[in-house]
């Protein structure tokens, strides 16, 4: 086989998510990375959720908002994206002219699952009247029926942008809507989804960590349930929780989101305790099996192979696009 050849079936693997190609042990991937980085005019987006050596090596590390505004503004060649599906798909939304490539396709969301477009759209139908607010983790084809888009940093300026008497369908995640409803004082339609990573945690197992660790704050993501959600001292996105662990005087924090936000946390707040809130599983802390199937290995290969590779039907990114153009307006409204 040419060699021309061998890297077109190779592409074709990895496409498929078949690839699997022994790499050589002593390659140095931070290094290989990095000379892909230069190259190839890349930059390499990571979300926290990503395991700490891909945060390390990463240009741009942040919550789902952080990344569509750096996705918007970026002016590589080539966006590699370390998160899941529905991120990557905005940053492809943004950049229609650029390559954007994705080092797992499989790398999915459950809470973007839970709301198919077709149901989605006869839920619509059923709710004359209603403007759709749709948070940003969810397929193109939702954002494509959706007047705004939000994200967990922004959500409450979004619904706030419209008037207290406007009827509102927030989907996919009913437990950020019913956050959303009670921080507004609004009664938004809730679409019934949920992060399978969020919404498994214990109140019970929380509140004995509490117990034994009495001078420790619960920081919580939106996405969590309320019963967690009342028990929480400081409510936020991933961002907004890490900011809040650098200017809060506590040295100990017990930590209901996804794990990978440890890494950031601890490496700003050294002196500084976290904990991750324990599941109600056997296992100790929670991780998102999505976010995790992206690995350094798989990074480096989807940069040298520029595949698997986020592609889209133009009609549709143009009504998907609309929606996060008033998202990430409202929010430069907003300073955020
Ligand atoms: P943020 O990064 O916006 O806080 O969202 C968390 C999340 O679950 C992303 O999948
Ligand atoms: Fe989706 Fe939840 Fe994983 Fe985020 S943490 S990608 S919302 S499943």
């Amino acid at each position: 086989m040419l060699a021309e050849e061998l890297i077109v079936a190779k592409r074709e693997l990895a496409t498929n998510g078949f690839l699997d190609i022994e790499l050589d042990p002593a390659l140095d991937l931070f290094q290989e990375i990095e000379r892909l980085k230069k190259e190839k005019n890349a930059i390499l987006l990571a979300h926290y959720y990503q395991e700490p050596d891909i945060q390390d090596v990463a240009d741009y590390i942040g919550d789902s908002l952080g990344l569509a505004q750096q996705a918007e503004k970026t002016t590589a060649d080539m966006i590699v994206f370390a998160g899941v599906h529905f991120m990557a798909e905005t940053a492809k939304i943004l950049n229609p002219g650029k390559k954007v490539v994705i080092p797992d396709l499989k790398a999915g969301c459950s809470l973007s699952d839970s709301c198919p477009p077709p149901l989605f759209k006869k839920f619509k139908e059923q709710h004359p009247g209603h403007v759709v607010v749709s948070y940003i983790n969810c397929s193109a084809g939702i954002k494509a029926l959706s007047d705004v888009i939000c994200t967990s940093s922004n959500a409450k300026a979004v619904v706030e942008s419209f008037p207290r008497d406007q009827k509102i369908i927030f989907a996919p995640d009913k437990n950020l809507g019913a956050y959303i409803n009670k921080v507004t004082g609004r009664n938004m339609v809730l679409w019934n989804g949920a992060c399978m990573v969020h919404e498994i945690f214990s109140l019970e197992k929380i509140t004995k960590l509490k117990v034994r660790h009495p001078n420790a704050k619960l920081i919580a993501h939106p996405e969590c349930e309320d019963p967690i959600l009342r028990i929480a001292d400081y409510i936020g996105s991933t961002t907004g929780l890490l900011k809040y662990t650098q200017t809060d005087s506590s040295q100990e924090y017990i930590v209901a989101t996804e794990t990978g936000i440890l890494h950031q946390m601890m490496k700003a707040n050294p002196g500084k305790t976290f904990i991750p809130a324990p599941p109600d599983n056997s296992c100790a802390c929670n991780d998102c099996p999505h976010m995790k199937r992206n690995t350094l290995e798989k990074i480096y290969l989807c940069m040298e192979y520029e595949t698997p590779e986020i592609t889209m039907d133009e009609e549709l990114r143009l009504a998907a696009r609309k929606p996060i153009d008033r998202m990430l307006e409202i929010s430069k409204k907003a300073g955020l």
